[in-house]
C-alpha cells in the first residue's frame, strides 16, 4: 500500500482528535532538539513542512517568521487553536500540498520537516521541493524514523510497514531514498541515544559553505513543475 496525499489528509483528520495526547507527546523533546539544529537569527523565515497540531510553533522565538504548512485541516484546526490561545502572531498557517508547495524559490532561510518525510507520497519530491525553497545557506532540518541498518530491526520494520501505512505513515523508509537525485549534502546527523528511534538530520544545498559539525554529531524523478513565479502566498485557508 502506497502513501497518497488524499489518505493522509483522511487520516490526520482523524489523527488530529488524539495527536497531541500520543504521539505529540511521545515526538515534543525531538522536536526541540531539531528546531535548536535551525541556529535562528532574528528576522528569519521559516517553513515548517507538515505542521501539524502546531506543536513545534510553541518552540519557535518571537522574533522569527514562522509558516506553518499542512494538508490536513483537522491539524491545521489545532495548530490554529494554539496560534490564538498562546497568541502566537509570528507563525501563519497554510493549507497545502508540500508535493506542489506554493511559493516561490528561495523564500525561506530554514526548513524544518518533523515526522512528514515518511508520510508523503514521494520523500524525494518533498526535498527536491525543500531545496528550492530554502535559501543557498539555508538548512533542511529533517526529523524522522528512518530504517534500521541492522538487518533484524529492518526486517521487522518491513513485516509492520503495511500496518503502519495504513495510520498515516511508512516504517520502511530509508534515508537514501529521500536523498536519491536530490542536491543536497547532509551537514551531520544524530540521534538522542544509540537505541532511539529517530533521527535529527541537518541537509545543506549541495553547493553550500561547508561548516563544521557540531561535536555532538554522529558521522554517521519525477522533474519538477515551473515554480510559481508570483511573491511568496501566504494563503491562510482557515476559518
Ligand atoms: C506525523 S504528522 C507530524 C506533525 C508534526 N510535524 C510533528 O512532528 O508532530 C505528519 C503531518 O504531515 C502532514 N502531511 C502529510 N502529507 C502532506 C503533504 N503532502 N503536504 C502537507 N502536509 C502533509 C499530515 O497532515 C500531518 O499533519
Amino acid at each position: 500500500m502506497r502513501m497518497t496525499e488524499s489518505g493522509n489528509s483522511r487520516v490526520y483528520d482523524l489523527w488530529a482528535r488524539v495527536y497531541d495526547r500520543t504521539f505529540g507527546r511521545l515526538v515534543h523533546r525531538r522536536q526541540i532538539i531539531a528546531l535548536k539544529q535551525l541556529r535562528l537569527s532574528p528576522g528569519d523565515r521559516v517553513l515548517d513542512i507538515g505542521v501539524g497540531t502546531g506543536l513545534s510553533l510553541l518552540e519557535y522565538p518571537a522574533d522569527v517568521r514562522v509558516v506553518g504548512l499542512d494538508l490536513s485541516e483537522g491539524m491545521l484546526l489545532k495548530a490554529a487553536d494554539k496560534t490564538r490561545r498562546e497568541g502566537l502572531d509570528h507563525c501563519t498557517l497554510v493549507r497545502a500540498d508540500a508535493m506542489l508547495p506554493p511559493f516561490a524559490d528561495a523564500s525561506f532561510d530554514h526548513i524544518i520537516i518533523s515526522h512528514t518525510i515518511s508520510v508523503v507520497s514521494d520523500p524525494a519530491r518533498l526535498l527536491a521541493w525543500a531545496t528550492r525553497l530554502v535559501k543557498p545557506e539555508g538548512r533542511i532540518v529533517v526529523l524522522n524514523h528512518f530504517r534500521s541498518g541492522n538487518p533484524f530491526i529492518a526486517w521487522w520494520e518491513d513485516r509492520v510497514n503495511p500496518i503502519c501505512t495504513r495510520i498515516g505513515w511508512r516504517s520502511d523508509l530509508c534515508l537514501e531514498e529521500c536523498l536519491d537525485g536530490v542536491a543536497v549534502d547532509v551537514s551531520y546527523r544524530f540521534k538522542l541515544n544509540t537505541i532511539d528511534f529517530w533521527q535529527i538530520v541537518v541537509l545543506r544545498h549541495a553547493d553550500a559553505p561547508r561548516h563544521a559539525a557540531p561535536p555532538a554529531a554522529q558521522p554517521m524523478d519525477e522533474p519538477l513543475p515551473a515554480p510559481s513565479q508570483s511573491k511568496t502566498r501566504l494563503a491562510v485557508d482557515l476559518p
